[in-house]
């Protein structure tokens, strides 16, 4: 093998893992309950889900699934994720999580409640 070929894949070798790194960096656990979950909930969910409220207050939101509280939001982690990134039928009314909080909300939930 030519002295030169070596090189090239060794330099394109380099490159490959530093956009690995670049790319695990992205999935780090920074977003934690109090300085985005918390926010997110409050804007998008706790209308409806909260402990606080009851019949009609609730907009039809089961019972159960409250938001306004971290120890309710890891009991339902699965089904949060499900019904708002997956199916996007979460919140049911009124403006939609932009694709960025969704991505957010996503590595969050993975992050605090794995
Ligand atoms: C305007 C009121 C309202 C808002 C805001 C709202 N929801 Fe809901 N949510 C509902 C209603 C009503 C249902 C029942 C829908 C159904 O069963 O088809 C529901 C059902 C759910 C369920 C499924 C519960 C089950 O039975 O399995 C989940 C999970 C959920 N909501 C999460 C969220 C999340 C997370 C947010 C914020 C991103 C949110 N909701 C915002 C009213 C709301």
């Amino acid at each position: 093998m030519k002295k030169w070929f070596f090189w090239i894949l060794a330099i394109g070798l380099l490159f490959a893992v530093n956009a690995g790194w670049q790319h695990l960096a992205v999935a780090d656990c920074t977003d934690t309950y109090e300085n985005f979950g918390k926010a997110f909930m409050e804007q998008y969910c706790t209308r409806c889900h909260a402990s606080t409220k009851t019949g009609f207050a609730r907009f039809g939101a089961p019972a159960g699934y409250d938001f306004d509280k971290p120890e309710g939001i890891a009991k339902e982690k699965k089904e949060i994720l499900e019904w708002t990134v997956e199916k996007k039928k979460m919140p049911p009314v009124g403006k939609k999580p932009t694709d960025a909080e969704l991505s957010k909300l996503t590595s969050w939930l993975n992050c605090e409640y794995p």
